[in-house]
């Protein structure tokens, strides 16, 4: 194989490695930028959805249990879990791709029934009790997710006045709710996880389309940079050396031995033009 070919060949080799790295880079940082992004926003979610309940528990239940009369119970006015539900329900409608889930596996509100996934994050923050939060890429309805859980604990006597025997709970959640689901837990379970999900299907195809344009650009430009490689080498280096080749031949024969060989530059096969310049020489003075 000629210097030329084996020239192209390990740039190229080394040029598509190059890409290779490149593009895999590309990928991997923008897919973690966007699961750094997501999590972000399932932090604000959760933050903003724990101050609402919060806000409920804190401020607003009090001051409804000082204007209804004792043993009433509206929940709208007066369950954290609620507000947060229903607030988020509103939250939605703006923007329907972030989902805020108060995951349950026995639910009140059957709307915050765990699915599959989730009975799955219950079951690992129960199984492991210091966990504080879990987190990761799930594929949810066909498209990927991310997303971000915590744990809901019965770890107050009081959740089981309502979520324990049905017959201690308020007549008027029993009205609302049934006495079928949502009772019965015990104290200090793992009953239920907060659970954010955040869009990051079109992020991850961005990353993707980001990476496959580096490649294909990186891939056009090597294929350029080869070309101007061949041609370069093809006037500077094989050109001149083919030439030098037939000449020595020529002068191993005996042959043009009073043709003069100009040296037209000043590299390597400069050196080489002057030194078979001086074998002619010496050549053409030992035949004399
Ligand atoms: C005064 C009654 C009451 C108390 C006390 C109470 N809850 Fe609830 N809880 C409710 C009601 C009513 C709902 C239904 C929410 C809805 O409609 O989304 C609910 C919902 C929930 C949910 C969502 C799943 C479901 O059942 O629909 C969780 C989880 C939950 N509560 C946990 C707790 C925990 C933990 C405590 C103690 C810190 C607690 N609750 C205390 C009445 C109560």
């Amino acid at each position: 194989m000629g210097i030329r070919m084996r020239s192209i060949l390990v740039m190229g080799v080394l040029g598509l490695l190059a890409i290779a790295v490149i593009g895999i880079t590309s990928y991997k940082l923008s897919v973690n930028n966007a699961l750094a992004e997501a999590k972000t926003k399932s932090n604000i979610i959760l933050n903003y959805a724990m101050a609402t309940k919060n806000y409920m528990a804190q401020v607003q239940k009090p001051l409804v249990q000082e204007l209804i009369e004792k043993d009433r119970f509206y929940p709208e006015l007066m369950s954290g879990f609620v507000a947060a539900r229903g607030t988020f329900d509103i939250f939605k409608q703006a923007s329907p791709d972030y989902v805020f889930k108060q995951a349950t596996i026995d639910p009140l509100n059957p709307s915050n029934r765990a699915d599959a996934d989730e009975i799955e994050f219950i079951k690992n923050f129960d199984q492991n009790r210091s966990l504080k939060s879990s987190e990761g890429r799930i594929t949810k309805n066909g498209t990927e997710v991310f997303y971000f859980a915590q744990p809901i604990r019965t770890d107050k006597s009081s959740c089981l006045t309502c979520h324990g025997d049905p017959y201690d709970a308020p007549k008027d959640q029993i009205e609302i709710y049934g006495d079928e689901t949502g009772y019965n837990w015990k104290m200090n379970d793992t009953v239920a996880a907060f659970v954010v999900y955040i869009p990051t299907a079109a992020a991850i195809a961005a990353a993707k389309n980001l990476a496959l344009t580096l490649v294909l650009v990186g891939a056009g430009g090597i294929v350029m940079i080869l070309l101007i490689l061949w041609f370069f080498l093809d006037r500077s280096v094989v050109l001149p050396i083919v030439q030098l080749a037939e000449k020595t031949e020529s002068f191993s024969l005996g042959e043009q031995l009073n043709d003069p060989i100009v040296a037209t530059s000043k590299d390597e096969i400069g050196a080489l033009s002057h030194a078979i310049e001086r074998l002619r020489i010496s050549l053409v003075k030992l035949l004399q």
